[in-house]
This record gives C-alpha cells, structure tokens and sequence, in this order.
C-alpha cells in the first residue's frame, strides 16, 4: 500500500507529468494542425505524400473505408498510448523500488570500525556507541596505556573493543596497518595545544590526509570526518564572520580542516564530513538535532542552534555509517533542545 500511495504521489509529480508530454502532444498536435491549417485538399495531398503513420492519422479523407482505417489506427493508439501509460507506470513504480532498495540497502556492510582520536572527548563516545550497537571497534590512539584506561569500561556488555597505537602523522603504510581490516573508519582527531608551531597543520591537514590514503589502501567502504562549522567561511562570504577569525586564530585550523575535508571529497570513498558547531558535554544540546547543508550555518545568534552535545555528535557520525542518504555528503550539525527528529531524517538535506 505504500509503495502504491508512494508511486501515485509521484504520478502526480511535474517529473512524471513532463514525461508524459510527448504522448499527448503526438496525439493532438496533429488534429489541431488539422483544423487550422491549409485547405482538405491540401491535407489530402499531404496524406499521398505522406508515408508515415502519424500523418495518416493527421489528415484521413471521411469516406467510409477511410473512416474504419482511422478507427482501427485511432484504436491503435489508444491502444498504444495505455501501453505506454501502464508501461510508464510500471516502470516509475520498478525505479521506486530500485530508489528505495538503494536507499535501505546499505551500500556498505559495517561490522568492524577503526576510531581515531579514541581518547579524545568524541572519540570515546563514538567507541561506546558503537560497542553498544554491536559493532567490533579497533581504537586508534597515540597513547595505548591511556586508551586502555579511558575506554576500560567500554567492553563491559557491548561488543569488544581493541586499542592500536595509530599516530595520523605516521606515514601512510604504518597507518594501514594499524587501521587493518575493518570496514569504515571514523576521523575524531584534532590538534592538541604543543610548542610545534606545525601542530595544527600536521594533525588537521597532513594528518587527516594520511589517514584518508591509509583507508583506501586498507580498502574500507565508509569514513566519517568530524569537522567544523565555517570551514569554507572564506568562500561564501564569511570571511569576517567573527567566529571564524577567532577559530581560526589558531593555527589556521579550519582552513587545515578545509583542506583535509577536500582531500577525503576527492579521494573516492564514501564519506560523510560532519560539520560540528561548538561543542559541549551539556546534555542540554544532545537533543532537537537541526541537521543543515554545507556552507548554511555560520555560528551566528539568529540560527537555529550553535552548540552541539558531543553524545549526539557521536551518534551522528555512527548513523552515518549505516544510511545510505549519508553517502558522500557534508552536513552542519548543531543542537536546538527540541524534541530529535526521527534518525531516518538526519540525512535528509
Ligand atoms: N571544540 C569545538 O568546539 C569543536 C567544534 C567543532 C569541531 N571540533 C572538532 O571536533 C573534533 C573532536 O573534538 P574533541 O573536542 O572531541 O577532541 P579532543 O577531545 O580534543 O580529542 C582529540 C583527539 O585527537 C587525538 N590526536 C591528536 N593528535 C593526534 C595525532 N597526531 N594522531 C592521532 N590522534 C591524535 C588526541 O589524542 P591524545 O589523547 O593522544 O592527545 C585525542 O584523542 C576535533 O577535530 C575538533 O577540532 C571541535
């Protein structure tokens, strides 16, 4: 029944009306030209002339013979015309299926998830989320010892969890080997403060890039990047935003992010880069989830939201491990405290 309501939905559509222009036009035009146009005899002589079928249709003489040959042929196309109607039907209903089919069918099977960044704020979230949903995650941290301390509590009653030493500055044969065979990788790196004037650079830009190569190499099917609002601030006119100058005070790192974020779009895997506004461990912003395009949302006081609750971040970035409408798209991600919409929405931009 849905499936029925959905197709006549779309029957109804401009898309499915336009198609269905050319078979109507190929009936009428004809009998409009017809009656407007030159003299019968005219018409007659162009019947002579004329060898095929739709100009016989356009211009049959009224004597009785003639008259059954543009029944039997009117017939026909009518005939003709439903065939095509139940065709056309046929056929948009089969590619509602298929669409949907794509769309449910998960283009990529995630049972095994390599996080890096597993002891930061984020990435710890992420490693239990997806321990909870029964997902085996290998956890990339610079510091093992820490990890292992961090994210102790993670296995109890989830799916297991393995610590790997894994530094995204590392080159990219080393990082393959820590990401090892998994299915989808998870970017929740971000610089920490150091005296290496180069730090920003080396983990938001460098890094991220490394570890986008290295994720090929390992041949997963899915990598989510957690990113920032204003990234390409400069490009849409945000250059002054003052959010913007303030972030990118240090070290440059939207414009480090900008660059990793363009890396991982051109690389030819299927990604999801999550535009992260202020992030927060209040729960007050883990909820009313406002979910935005690339380049819409700029940190500002009139917008839906700014900050977002790093519980629903994590879980944003695990949806999109698993829904199709994720793939291959940016999306600007901030918390409003209003009721969530339904998960099967989150991509819907
Ligand atoms: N703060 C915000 O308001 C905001 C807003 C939007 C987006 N973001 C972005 O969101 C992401 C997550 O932020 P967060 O606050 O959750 O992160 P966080 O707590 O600062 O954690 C950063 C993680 O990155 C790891 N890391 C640093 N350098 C690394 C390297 N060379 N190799 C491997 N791992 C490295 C850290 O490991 P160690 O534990 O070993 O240091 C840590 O696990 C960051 O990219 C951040 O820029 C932040």
């Amino acid at each position: 029944m849905a499936m029925a309501s959905s197709t006549r939905a779309f029957m109804a559509t401009k898309t499915f009306q336009d198609a269905r222009v050319p078979l109507v036009e190929k009936r009428k035009s004809p009998r409009r030209r017809r009656v407007r146009g030159a003299s019968h005899r005219a018409t007659q002589d162009a019947s002579r002339r004329s060898t095929d079928v739709e100009a016989q249709v356009r211009v049959s003489p009224k004597d009785g013979a003639s008259w059954n040959r543009r029944t039997w042929m009117h017939a026909s196309l009518v005939a003709w015309c439903v065939g095509c109607h139940v065709w056309a039907t046929e056929s948009v209903a089969e590619e509602l299926t298929t669409k949907q089919m794509e769309e449910e069918t998960p283009t990529c099977q995630v049972k095994r998830v390599f996080v890096a960044g597993s002891t930061g704020q984020s990435g710890q979230r992420i490693v239990r989320q997806l321990q909870q949903r029964g997902i085996q995650v290998r956890a990339g941290a610079r510091n093992v010892k820490k990890a292992n301390q961090i994210l102790s509590n993670a296995t109890e009653g989830g799916a297991g969890v393995e610590v790997v030493q894994a530094d995204v500055t590392w080159d990219v044969e080393r990082l393959r080997q820590a990401i090892g065979e998994v299915d989808a990788v998870v970017c929740a790196t971000g610089f920490r403060p150091s005296p290496d004037i180069n730090g920003v650079f080396k983990v938001e830009n460098l890094g991220t890039k490394n570890l986008v190569d290295a994720s090929k190499a390992a041949g997963v099917c899915k990598f989510v990047l957690i990113s920032s609002l204003l990234t390409n601030a400069p490009a849409v006119g945000q250059k002054d935003n003052p959010n913007y100058k303030f972030l990118n005070y240090f070290g440059g790192v939207l414009d480090q992010k900008k660059q990793a974020e363009d890396c991982l779009r051109a690389s030819g895997l299927n990604y999801t880069i999550v535009r992260a506004g202020g992030l927060t461990n209040d729960p007050s912003y883990s909820s009313g989830l406002y979910v935005s395009p690339e380049d819409t949302l700029f940190g500002l006081e009139q917008e839906p939201g700014r900050e977002i609750c790093r519980d629903l971040l994590a879980s944003i970035c695990i949806e999109a491990l698993f829904q199709n409408k994720a793939t291959n798209k940016v999306v600007e991600v901030v918390a409003t405290g209003n009721a969530d919409p339904p998960k099967q929405k989150w991509f819907d931009v």
